[in-house]
Formats: C-alpha cells, structure tokens, sequence
C-alpha cells in the first residue's frame, strides 16, 4: 500500500519520535509498504513520520546510486548494497569534518539546498529482527543516515540552513504545507484547502 507523503507543516514532521517495540502490530506490512511508498517517489529514505507515523523507524535503499557516474567507484560500490532499516536508531557520536551535500526531501518538494553536516556517524540500531546492532558510517551512506535519523527527532533539513536561506525559502514552505505545489507522488498538505 502506497502511503501520502506528510508534507512540510505537518506537526508529525515535528515530533520527536517514539521507539516501538518488537510486537509493533503489522510491522513487516509497515515496513514494505514504506518501501513500496518511498519507490513510488523515486525517493532514497523515507522516515516514518513522513507516512504521519510518529515512530523511531526509517528505511534507506541507495542502491540507485549504483550508476551514477559522479559518484567514486568506491562510493558505488558501497551504496549498490546499501539498502536497511533502522528501527530504534540512536546515533552515538558523529565525527570528521562538515561537507556539503544538495539536499532534497519527499516532504519539501521542489526544494534543494546545501546542507553542511559532519562525516561519519556511529548509530546503535535494531533490525527487522530486533537484533542491535552498531555500525560506522562515512560519506553520502552517512549523510543518507543522518537526514533520515533527523526526522525521526522531528528535524528537517532545512532546519539547517543560514538564516537568510531560511528568509529565502519561507514563502516556499508556506506554499508547500497549502499544497500549492506539484509533486509527482501523492501528498498529504496541513494546510491544504480542500482534499487533492
Ligand atoms: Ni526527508
């Protein structure tokens, strides 16, 4: 099942979300119809409060990065596996220096911005199985981790940005949660005058 995407505005994007236990009700159909949601939107991450599930559970597939050729062959490599879910992250430490990285997100569309965030990333985190797990990340695969991992602590990327960026992009945003805007997936707009 394909899920709408909460857009920007939505107090969910805004929560700080809970952990869930091992008998989640339906969690296996959760978790692929996130898949299935994230696919439908050509997106790389999806967060669970983007599907309005206020819920420490985010899935990343990379895996597209396989064929970009702006990217190292080391870094294609990494991400043509890169496909997980995180239930329950907590991320321990982050380490290295910033970078800068064009960020977009399902919830913001038509919206990308440089994003400045540091390099590598430990994060604690239980799988489908609800086996823990703790494991170093470096580069986009940490980057992918670190926007997602936001979201589930009610952060969006544009959280990020200069003060004059965000002056810049207000109106943007505003328009965004009155769903005065065309995405190629369907949405869920806070402010939307009438249901779309
Ligand atoms: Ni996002």
């Amino acid at each position: 099942m394909i899920y709408p995407i909460v857009a920007y505005g939505d107090p969910v994007l805004r929560k700080k979300a809970q952990d869930i236990k091992a008998d989640y009700p339906n969690l296996t159909a959760l978790i692929d119809d996130m898949f299935e949601t994230m696919y439908a939107a050509s997106g790389i991450g999806l967060a669970a409060p983007q599907i309005g599930k206020s819920i420490r559970l985010f899935i990343v597939d990379a895996t597209p990065f396989e064929d970009d050729e702006d990217l190292s062959e080391a870094d294609r490599m990494l991400l043509s596996q890169f496909k997980k879910v995180f239930i329950n992250a907590q991320i321990v430490q982050e380490r290295g220096d910033e970078w800068v990285f064009n960020e977009g997100c399902l919830s913001i569309p038509d919206v990308r911005e440089d994003v400045f965030r540091k390099d590598e990333i430990t994060i604690k985190y239980w799988d489908t199985d609800f086996k823990e797990h703790e494991e170093v990340f470096s580069g986009i695969a940490a980057r992918i981790i670190q926007h997602e991992y936001d979201h589930i602590d009610g952060i969006l990327f544009t959280d990020h940005l200069s003060a004059l960026k965000k002056r810049m992009i207000k109106g943007k945003l505003t328009q965004i949660s009155k769903g005065l805007v065309r995405a190629d997936y369907r949405m869920k707009y806070p402010l939307a005058k009438k249901k779309r």
